[in-house]
């Protein structure tokens, strides 16, 4: 019998949570053995709260564990591209979170990292296993819209959670950066992986203006080769819990996927429960209580698959160049909105400190074209 996955998370909070929650529900064929957080006590209280056998305060002495096979980045976008590499130094897997990384000359050094120390760099991009997702991917496959001509995804919420989120100078970039990334991989995912010709967005500060210099509201529009059209809305002004959804129309017929309130138990209360969704403020009046949250994501099944891919028996459907391929539509999103036009691809500026800068300074937008 082959022995299971052995996993090291970098992070203790939210996503951390949620990576040994979803490793937890495919016991078969993976564990977490360690994880690395600097904050004091907070890796402890992880390993307790997961029944995790060690806890590091620095992810570089984690490195050194030779137990660990594969190591989960769920820190923050600016650190992901140093602990890749490190990882990678050590000879362990990589996945991880979204965004890949903050430019695209780390998106390179992490790919290229990888590939010298002959480990895995797996994008974690859960919404390629959502099962609704996944399954309208495969009735689109099987043709049952006929030629497709316009992909939609959109995710919303009322902001993030931890405040290095509305720092561009930690995180790169706002609601696009953090929520776009999905609909960016999400419609190149579904529409075959094809080449993308051009984008266009539109950003806004329209709520947080006084909490950050980043977009809260954003419309990234993609064309790719063969003309179909992605269509991409993302947000931190939506109260009421996450709203994730996408729609899909063809020639020959559409569907829609509402990922949690197509999925939730429309709920009335007036005093109130323990939780309803992420990031809803609260639980009285109407809401819609989801199941199966990380399930319905696709958490569980992602981490399942890139344990398979460590052990040779499956092969990424996500890896570091559907990041760099995410990365480069950001940065040309964002160049996008600081020009007011659209932005042919290939599009690869040096020397960017973040994608943000190519809104803000439409000058360093210019001269990349
Ligand atoms: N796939 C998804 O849907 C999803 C959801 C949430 C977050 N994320 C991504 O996961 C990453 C983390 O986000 P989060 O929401 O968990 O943030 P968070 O603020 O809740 O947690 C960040 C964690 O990183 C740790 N950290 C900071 N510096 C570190 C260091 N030097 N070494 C080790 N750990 C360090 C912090 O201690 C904390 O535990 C981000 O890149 C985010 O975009 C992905």
């Amino acid at each position: 019998m082959v022995s299971k996955v052995r996993i090291g998370i970098v992070g203790s909070r939210f996503q951390a949570d949620c990576i040994a929650t979803s490793v937890k529900a495919m016991p078969e064929e993976m564990e977490v053995v360690a994880v690395a957080s600097p904050t004091k006590g907070n890796a402890e209280a992880f390993a307790q709260r997961h029944a995790i056998p060690r806890f590091y305060s620095d992810y570089r002495e984690m490195l050194s564990d030779p137990e660990i096979e594969m190591i989960s980045i769920t820190a923050p976008n600016r650190l992901h591209a140093q602990m890749t590499i490190d990882a990678a130094r050590a000879g362990k897997h990589v996945v991880c979170e979204k965004p890949l990384c903050v430019t695209l000359e780390e998106a390179d050094a992490m790919i290229d990292a990888c590939a010298k120390a002959g480990v895995l760099l797996m994008y974690a991009e859960e919404l390629f296993f959502a099962p609704k997702y996944v399954k309208a991917k495969q009735m689109a496959d099987e043709g049952a819209f006929g030629r497709i001509h316009l992909v939609k995804q959109g995710e919303k919420h009322s902001g993030p959670h931890s405040e290095w989120f509305w720092d561009v100078n930690q995180s790169g970039g706002g609601a696009l950066m953090d929520l776009g990334c999905h609909g960016i991989a999400f419609c190149w995912w579904f529409l075959g992986k094809q080449k993308i010709k051009s984008v266009y967005a539109q950003l806004s500060t329209q709520v947080n203006a006084a909490r950050t210099q980043g977009d809260d509201e954003a419309i990234t529009i993609i064309e790719f080769e063969n003309g179909a059209v992605g269509m991409v809305e993302s947000s931190w002004n939506r109260p009421g819990g996450m709203d994730d959804s996408i729609e899909v129309f063809g020639d020959k017929g559409q569907t829609y996927a509402d990922m949690l309130m197509g999925n939730a138990l429309p709920t009335y209360s007036e005093v109130g429960f323990g939780y309803a969704v992420e990031k809803a403020a609260s639980t009285k009046g109407w809401t819609y209580p989801v199941f199966e949250e990380h399930w319905n994501y696709g958490f569980p099944q992602e981490m399942r698959h890139f344990a398979r891919c460590v052990r040779g028996k499956e092969t990424p459907i996500s890896d570091g160049e559907t990041g760099r391929v995410v990365q480069e539509v950001l940065y040309a999103a964002y160049a996008s909105a600081g020009l007011g036009r659209k932005i042919a691809l290939p599009f690869r500026p040096r020397g960017i400190a973040k994608p943000i800068d190519l809104w803000k300074k439409p000058e360093l937008a210019r001269a990349a074209l």
